[in-house]
């Protein structure tokens, strides 16, 4: 008989976003009058942007003529695609990036959760708690954690790094050595970000240590303070020791459409042994290459009229984050994040955990939210909203919450 991967069987209940999405269609079927407003997920509601479409109906348009139909892309991406984010997301910000180190993908998700394989499984690794649950859950099926202790909601062999009031949501050079740190900046779930020199620090000590960085930036698009790093590698020897991952989804409304890449600069080794080669490796045997289409529209992203459009898609999902911080604020909630990214991550009320809370606000305001403690331990008595929702629904909802 066939032997299946028994981490699997690790893994408690489902996916956060699938026990949350049951629990809102079973409140729905019996609450069918009920008008459910959606500040769970952090998917977006705007339309793709003019320019975007535009691109995708020229895209479209080549894919049915024969002269400029495309077939596989290339596995690493279009060199259209990869030049232009080099330039934008990098030369702008006094970084060189070579394209060669920059890799499509269908997305940060799927980035975020492969790039785990290509490091050997006895390796340790350090996650803010709370956590974006793809890091965890995708080292649990790899079998690089221990086993999942529910009275505590951590699993053995994880170094879990606070992140709470006490520590203003940054976390604390740990005090067990890892050799895989994953930090996520603008934060998913808490909104915190931390300052340059606060994250030169964890590039100081990853390559003193001899870790690995994996930095989440999918958020970046939203940091509207001086002083926060925009990519990890503004910091000095970042080259060394980090991998950057970014996402398309929450800067230019890509959630269903799919397109992401992820930065592995050539200097990152492990002896002789260039990370470069191995996600290369990796990605042109398990990847054909994001849709040129997808790729076409993500390079629209980037030209003038596209910025200034994502632009203002960006400004209207803060506006949203101002709507529900200060809204949240005035009804007496402790509130934070929402400054430099989307998410606004609020005390639950006394004697209320995250969950009590989750289900008090979809029977009472039939708004959803996400638990904190869906997200790590020291989540619990925290909950997030997202900014994502549309205006409208994102003033009634904080109407609602208000009235309770
Ligand atoms: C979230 O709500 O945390 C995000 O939507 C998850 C994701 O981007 O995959």
């Amino acid at each position: 008989m066939f032997k299946i991967n028994e981490n699997y069987l690790k893994l408690p209940g489902s996916y956060l976003f699938s026990t949350i999405g049951k629990k809102v269609r079973e409140f729905t079927e019996a609450n069918p009058d009920k008008k459910i407003i959606r500040l769970g997920i952090g998917d977006v509601t705007l339309p793709l942007a003019p320019a975007v479409i535009d691109a995708l109906h020229i895209a479209v348009e080549e894919m049915a003529r024969k002269d400029t139909f495309k077939g596989y892309a290339p596995d690493l991406g279009y060199d259209f695609l990869r030049q232009t984010i080099t330039e934008n997301d990098y030369r702008t910000r006094g970084v060189t990036i070579a394209t060669d180190e920059i890799f499509v993908s269908d997305g940060a998700k799927s980035d975020s959760a492969n790039i785990q394989e290509i490091f050997d499984v006895n390796n340790k690794i350090a996650v803010c708690d709370p956590v974006y649950p793809v890091y965890v859950d995708s080292n649990v099926m790899a079998g690089r954690t221990g086993e999942y202790i529910p009275e505590i909601g951590k699993w053995t062999n994880v170094i879990y790094m606070p992140c709470t009031k006490e520590t203003n949501f940054a976390p604390e050079l740990p005090k067990e050595q890892p050799d895989i740190i994953y930090l996520c900046f603008p934060n998913n779930p808490t909104g915190s970000t931390i300052t340059k020199d606060e994250l030169q620090k964890w590039v100081d000590y990853a390559n003193k240590v001899g870790a690995v960085i994996i930095y989440d930036a999918a958020y970046e698009a939203y940091i509207s303070e001086e002083n926060v790093p925009h990519t990890i590698y503004e910091c000095e020897g970042a080259k060394t020791c980090a991998i950057e991952i970014r996402s398309f989804s929450k800067n230019a409304g890509f959630t269903g459409t799919r397109l992401g890449y992820t930065v592995v600069p050539k200097e990152l080794k492990s002896g002789d042994v260039m990370l470069n080669s191995l996600w290369a490796r990796r990605h042109g045997t398990k990847f054909n290459g994001a849709p040129y289409i997808t790729q076409a529209a993500g390079a629209a992203v980037y030209s003038e009229a596209g910025k200034k459009q994502t632009m203002e898609q960006i400004a209207y999902y803060m506006k949203n984050a101002t709507i529900i911080r200060e809204g949240l604020l005035s009804a007496g909630y402790t509130v934070s994040g929402g400054v430099n990214a989307p998410y606004i991550w609020l005390e639950t009320p006394k004697g209320m955990t995250s969950w009590q809370f989750f289900d008090y606000l979809l029977e009472k305001a039939n708004v959803v939210g996400t638990p904190g403690s869906g997200f790590g331990p020291s989540g619990e008595g925290y909950f997030r909203l997202t900014a994502f929702g549309t205006y409208e629904n994102t003033l009634e909802a904080i109407e609602r919450i208000k009235k309770l």
